[in-house]
């Protein structure tokens, strides 16, 4: 665990960080120790739509589903993107988080959350949900009051609109879910199927997809290279319609008024298409060439198309067959799903070596074992991201197909392939910077070392 330091203004912030690293930069343990649960999240959603999949195939609604969803999106993709606004708040927004300690708790809470909470649904052990639920609830307190000084900057930009957005959806979600689990111990309301819907529509965008909305907009020109203007229309458009789309849709469905759902259904659809804009927009300026970055990153766009033409589907057919559309619903959901996770596989394979970069440069270790400056390429084998790419390609369409169609073979297919992307990227990520450090030879202190650029 990296050592952090406290400001004299307040806030925590990483004191051996190297030079040219920002000042407000958390301890590099902290958002490593959210990618790291979420690459083992990944692999126990694997392990459990393998279990699941006849059970998905027969009724997208029963239990074991629900966990083994809740596992997809709580133990992996809200732990990934957690760990990707602890990361970048402090560095987007200049302003320290205001304790390392609270970034551990909130890690450690949201992993007692995110697991508890599924196992407790899907073996039927109440107390278990409930307590994965109050950690829950917790958690995003402590996360709301680490991050909120950070997020009170004015005049930074559309990302942060983005990340107020996803720490309200979080908050919304969360609490949302805290009433379900309260209504599963004691019965406190009838829960509609148009109601479970909402929670999946505020978790997926308002919390999850601005997220990664708003992250996008500050990493894709860093890593493709390519300089639209910071405050571009359709980033600004994006932080907006996205999360105020779902808002008005989930309160359509809670409250049964399909005005007010189509309505926010519309608005939502504005603001994906002003995100994929901007991603075209930076793919067509981009300056760097064509790399596994820019493959994942359109990867991720085409599933959430997927998403939303499974979605469309489902709308035209549920009516008259109610059955195939519910399941049409399920595999959309797994596509949006992979729009963000194949994101989060993606972005991990440039920010994970990015900060273990900067915490052996830190150590003092500047050289690779060959002798030559330390760069990122050096921190995982290119070779095996490849495999991640088509391990967790394979597996989000095989899981959207495999609910889609009622397929227990594709979805079990599925379940494979996601768990073997979980091990081949923690395994990777965590083997080259572990390699590097024990190999390299050790050079003179970081503060007193020339400052070696990354060779990517
Ligand atoms: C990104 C976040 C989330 C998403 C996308 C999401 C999605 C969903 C969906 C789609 C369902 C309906 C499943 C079905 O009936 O087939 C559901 C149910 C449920 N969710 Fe979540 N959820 C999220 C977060 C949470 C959180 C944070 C909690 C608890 C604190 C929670 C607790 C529950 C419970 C208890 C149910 C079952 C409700 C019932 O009894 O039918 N969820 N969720």
């Amino acid at each position: 665990m990296a050592p952090a330091a406290t400001e004299p203004g307040g806030g925590a912030t990483w004191a051996q960080r190297p030079r040219g690293v920002p000042a407000a930069v958390p301890a590099p343990g902290v958002p490593l120790s959210f990618l790291g649960a979420s690459a083992l999240g990944l692999i126990a959603t694997g392990v459990a739509w393998f279990v699941v999949a006849a059970r998905a195939a027969h009724d997208v609604t029963a239990d074991p589903v629900v966990a083994a969803v809740h596992l997809g999106v709580l133990a992996t993709l809200a732990m990934g993107l957690l760990g990707a606004l602890h990361q970048f708040v402090p560095v987007i927004t200049g302003r320290p988080l205001r304790s390392t300690g609270a970034g551990y708790a909130s890690c450690a809470l949201w992993i007692a959350a995110s697991w508890m909470l599924p196992l407790g649904i899907g073996l039927s052990a109440p107390a278990v949900t409930g307590l994965g639920g109050a950690s829950a609830g917790i958690a995003v307190l402590v996360v709301s009051w680490n991050l909120w000084p950070a997020l009170r900057v004015s005049g930074k930009g559309p990302a942060v609109t983005a990340m107020r957005w996803s720490l309200a959806g979080a908050v919304l979600t969360t609490y949302l879910g805290v009433a379900f689990v309260g209504d599963r111990q004691a019965s406190w309301f009838a829960l509609s199927a148009r109601v479970d819907l909402a929670m999946g529509v505020l978790g997926m965008f308002t919390w999850l997809g601005t997220a990664y909305v708003g992250v996008a907009s500050k990493l894709w020109p860093m890593f493709l290279l390519a300089h639209l203007e910071s405050r571009a229309r359709s980033v600004r458009a994006s932080v907006w319609l996205v999360p105020v789309g779902a808002v008005v849709l989930a309160a359509g469905l809670i409250a049964a008024l399909p005005v007010l759902a189509d309505s926010g259904a519309v608005v939502l659809a504005a603001g994906l298409a002003a995100h994929l804009w901007a991603l075209g927009a930076h793919v067509r300026r981009r300056r760097r060439a064509r790399d596994l970055h820019l493959v994942f990153v359109l990867t991720s766009a085409a599933s959430l198309l997927g998403g939303v033409a499974l979605a469309l589907g489902a709308a035209a057919i549920e009516s008259a067959h109610p059955r195939a559309g519910r399941d049409l619903v399920a595999g959309a959901m797994a596509l949006l799903g992979g729009w963000l996770l194949v994101a989060v596989v993606g972005h991990a394979h440039k920010v994970v070596p990015f900060i273990a970069w900067s915490l052996l440069r830190a150590r003092g270790v500047i050289a690779n074992p060959r002798g030559q400056a330390l760069g990122f390429a050096d921190l995982y084998s290119a070779r095996w991201a490849r495999v991640s790419y088509l391990t967790i390609t394979g597996g989000v369409a095989a899981l959207g197909l495999g609910l889609a169609l009622a397929s227990p073979p594709l979805t079990r297919l599925a379940g494979i392939l996601l768990a073997s992307t979980g091990a081949v990227v923690g395994v990777n990520l965590a083997l080259g910077p572990w390699r590097v450090a024990h190999a390299a030879p050790v050079a003179a202190a970081a503060s007193g070392s020339p400052d070696p650029a990354p060779t990517r």
